[in-house]
């Protein structure tokens, strides 16, 4: 049988700003339900990180509550079993912002400006940017090393900062031994990235302005249908269905998704799909989305209504995150003679 306490620990991170999308269901949800049967499963909504853009958001102040049950009720609608994980939101464990402060003096300023996400804010609005948005990677450090973690379920957007939490916990280790777990990127994460309907070589993301960019897991069925029928194909005069991210990212995207969600070979889809119009295979690759996010749906209303069985989780999460937590913060402190 296996003992939990030898299994290797697998810990993700999603903040609570708006509804969660197709592109985060393909790109790490999905693989929950397998990962959990062999990882000591963390999920944790990141509350501290969604504060860095609070202000500039378009998600109201006070919906923060609200935001984080839904995301609960979301995590088991897609297989996260609270029996066999652990759901815990951030802020209600305190041991990740102590460490945060303390691993911020294991980082260079230099290596931090470095990280494209932050860059690409900064560009966009020079004048309104906070410091947390600058040290976000060294809390994302902090979550991930006070559990141990072996495996990080990110999307491919994250991998430099999950580089970079490797490059603290090496600095750190070498002063001071074999403190921090080295993490990786889980292998079972997806492969692809799942790019905008509209503007194809742009990531899916759920702040776009465009609506028609985006598919909500809790979009209405026929509007989902309607946004993938709509969604940009490709301007190549050769008409046909192949994998080709420079001269068909639309159709490419459409195949990555398609992928993730048959769990079939890109190749063995372009085959079937050989002679399919755009239009059909649009059709087809519609009713396969609409049935996988119909199942979550259904779920999903269900768990929503209880609340009270929502804060349960939480708290019994928070427990448990916390009591794990303390004792690595514990050996922290004692190497660093605090
Ligand atoms: N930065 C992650 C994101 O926006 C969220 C996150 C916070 C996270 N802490 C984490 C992801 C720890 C993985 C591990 O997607």
């Amino acid at each position: 049988m296996l003992n939990i306490t030898t299994q290797d620990v697998m810990f993700t991170g999603i903040q609570p700003t708006g509804l969660l999308t197709l592109g985060n269901y393909c790109g790490t949800m999905c693989n929950w339900k397998t990962i959990q049967k062999k990882y000591q499963c963390f999920f944790c909504i990141a509350d501290l990180h969604a504060l860095t853009t609070r202000n500039h958001d378009n998600y109201i102040k006070n919906s923060f509550s609200t935001s984080i049950l839904d995301m609960v009720a979301l995590y088991l609608s897609c297989g996260v079993n609270p029996n066999d994980s652990t759901i815990f939101v951030q802020s209600h464990v305190y041991t990740h912002s102590q460490l945060y402060w303390i691993l911020s003096n294991f980082i260079y300023f230099g290596e931090l400006s470095r990280m494209t996400q932050f860059k690409k804010k900064f560009l966009v609005d020079k004048k309104n940017i906070n410091l947390s948005l600058f040290c976000y990677p060294v809390l994302m450090a902090a979550d991930i090393l006070l559990y141990r973690t072996d495996g990080v379920s990110v999307g491919l957007d994250q991998k430099q900062h999950i580089e970079l939490v490797q490059k603290i916990a090496h600095r750190f280790n070498s002063k001071y031994g074999n403190i921090f777990v080295i993490p990786h990127i889980l292998k079972e994460s997806k492969k692809y990235k799942i790019m905008a309907l509209q503007e194809p070589t742009k990531k899916m993301s759920k702040s776009d302005k465009n609506f028609n960019n985006t598919i909500f897991l809790l979009d209405n069925l026929d509007l989902i249908r309607a946004k993938l029928l709509r969604s940009l194909t490709d301007s190549d005069p050769v008409y046909y269905i192949k994998y080709d991210i420079y001269n068909k990212p639309g159709i490419s995207n459409l195949l990555s998704i398609l992928s993730v969600l048959t769990n079939k070979n890109i190749s063995i889809l372009e085959c079937e799909f050989k002679n399919y119009r755009y239009y059909d295979f649009k059709k087809q690759l519609s009713e396969i989305v609409c049935d996988t996010i119909s199942k979550i749906q259904k779920l999903y209303f269900k768990f929503r209504k209880d609340e009270d069985y929502l804060i349960h989780i939480l708290k019994f999460g928070a427990k448990t995150a916390l009591d794990i937590s303390k004792k690595n913060l514990y050996n922290v402190l004692q190497v660093l003679d605090l």
